[in-house]
């Protein structure tokens, strides 16, 4: 139980009292009563005036630590003064969204899209086929539609199908992914603006933020993660260094 149902409960007691058996009791311990629901409603109203200023300062940019379920926008990065560094600062973000489960399921490096949180292997087993659509009889497309289908649980965006296993990110660092974006051999031959307009626009990548059913979303919105491409691409396109996560 928590602090402030211990206290609404705390308060229930007393206004049941009020109701009914106070009446009944000797009038200095009904004023005590009373006094009481009061000293109990002073400390609700204290606690929920610091919970709104708890709620408040979290929205506050940079200073918070790095919590993985929200996405900053490239504005929270402006005191990053030099701009090697406040690239890769820009692209660490962005692939918050690009680790997350409701891209990585579709970016993985075989032939096998994944399912869920857990990630499992997609269930029917399904290959990736021409193109990344699937294999006779058993193309994306017979399957996943232009929309979510809510009952079937089926996910469903306008042309449905496996990202090409060279834009593979499933397993990845932000690092690997950010080189791999770059090297026109493994990105399709695609300009950076062309990738950032992608990410920015694409209806499957639009599909992350309104996966259906009970699947979480991928962080922020799609409009703050084009934002952030955009300006890791203006800032020089700088990838981060190293291995880490
Ligand atoms: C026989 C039907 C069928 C076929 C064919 C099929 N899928 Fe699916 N797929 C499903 C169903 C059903 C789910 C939902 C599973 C769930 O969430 O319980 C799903 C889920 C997915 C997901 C998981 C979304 C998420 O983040 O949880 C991806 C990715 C996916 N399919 C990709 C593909 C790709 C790519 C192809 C073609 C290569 C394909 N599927 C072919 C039925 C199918
Ligand atoms: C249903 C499968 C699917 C899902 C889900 C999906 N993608 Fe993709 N993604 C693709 C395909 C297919 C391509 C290749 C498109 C092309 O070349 O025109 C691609 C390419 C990309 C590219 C360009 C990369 C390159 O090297 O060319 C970006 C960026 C991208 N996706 C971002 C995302 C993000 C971010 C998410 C999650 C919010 C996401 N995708 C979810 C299928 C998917």
């Amino acid at each position: 139980m928590s602090a402030i149902d211990e206290r609404r409960n705390a308060g229930r007691v007393v206004v049941g009292m009020r109701a009914d058996a106070a009446l009944f009791l000797p009038r200095p311990l009904r004023t005590s009563a009373c006094v009481c629901f009061f000293r109990a409603m002073k400390r609700a109203a204290w606690t929920l005036a610091w919970l709104l200023l708890g709620c408040h300062a979290a929205k506050a940019p940079v200073s918070q630590p790095d919590d993985p379920s929200r996405l900053r926008s490239p504005e929270a990065f402006a005191q990053v003064r030099d701009m090697g560094s406040r690239s890769q600062a820009l692209f660490r973000e962005a692939s918050k969204v690009m680790l997350h489960p409701r891209c990585t399921n579709c970016h993985p490096p075989d032939d096998t899209p994944r399912q869920l949180a857990s990630q499992r292997p997609h269930d029917p087993p399904v290959a990736r086929g021409n193109e990344g659509q699937g294999v006779p009889g058993m193309e994306c497309a017979s399957c996943h539609q232009d929309v979510n289908l809510e009952l079937a649980r089926v996910p469903g965006a306008p042309n449905w199908h496996l990202a090409p296993i060279e834009a593979a990110w499933l397993g990845r660092t932000p690092s690997q992914i950010c080189e791999q974006l770059k090297d026109p051999t493994r990105n399709g031959g695609k300009t950076l603006q062309a990738i950032v307009d992608h990410a920015a626009n694409d209806a499957l990548v639009a599909w992350g933020w309104s996966p259906g059913h009970d699947r979480e979303p991928a962080p922020g919105t799609q409009e703050i993660y084009g934002a952030l491409m955009q300006a890791w691409l203006d800032t020089g396109a700088h990838c981060p260094q190293g291995g880490l996560p």
